[in-house]
């Protein structure tokens, strides 16, 4: 188990895995959990999230994400649902735009961390079309998929990603770094 940052340090996209290593009941169950502790906008967990496991759904997966080859290789693929309707419920409009998109995508956030301390690895993908991952996992109209996280043993060392200086990020002259 590592620690929090160091989780943070060794969490990097991973575009090949393992296929002959499963994700155990535990490992995922473990995660789920995990993610199901992030915030969310007045507690409402305004998502779902939809677990691909067969060859046949992820296969789906990748031709809905323009043939991304990682998505056959990794043994699970979580897809991230919003539900606007949940949010909408007590939020109204900026409940079903923003805050079920923020709580879907931290939920996702926590789902990848714990994978890399559980010792698996994860891509984020976002480039895909809705109406196919919608049908290849049966998800229903209400719900919007968001995001795609493969999930697996890494079977490569993934490079790592330069980030633009604290500098260029930070607003305003009141931090001085
Ligand atoms: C919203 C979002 C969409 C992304 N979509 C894809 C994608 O479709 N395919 C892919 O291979 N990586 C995708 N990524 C992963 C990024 O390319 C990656 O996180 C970034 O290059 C930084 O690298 P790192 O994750 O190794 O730190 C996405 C990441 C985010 C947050």
């Amino acid at each position: 188990m590592w620690d929090f940052f160091e989780t943070i340090r060794h969490r990097h996209s991973v575009r090949h895995y393992r296929s002959d290593l499963p994700v155990s009941r535990e490992q995922l169950h473990a995660i789920l959990e995990v993610a199901c502790t992030a915030p969310s906008a007045g507690d409402l967990q305004s998502y779902r999230i939809a677990v691909a496991t067969t060859p046949a759904q992820r296969q789906a997966l990748r031709a809905a994400s323009g043939d991304q080859a990682f998505l056959t290789e990794a043994p699970v693929c979580l897809v991230f649902c919003t539900d606007g309707e949940r949010a909408a419920a007590r939020y109204g409009q900026r409940g079903a735009d923003l805050y079920a998109l923020q709580d879907a995508t931290i939920a996702a956030s926590y789902a990848q961390l714990a994978a890399v301390a559980a010792g698996l690895a994860t891509t984020w993908v976002g480039e895909f079309d809705e109406t196919q991952a919608r049908a290849a996992l049966d998800i229903p109209s209400s719900l919007r998929p968001i995001a795609l996280i493969a999930l697996g043993t890494a079977a490569e060392t993934p490079q790592e990603t330069p980030r633009r200086p604290l500098k260029d990020i930070m607003l305003g002259d009141g931090l001085t770094l």
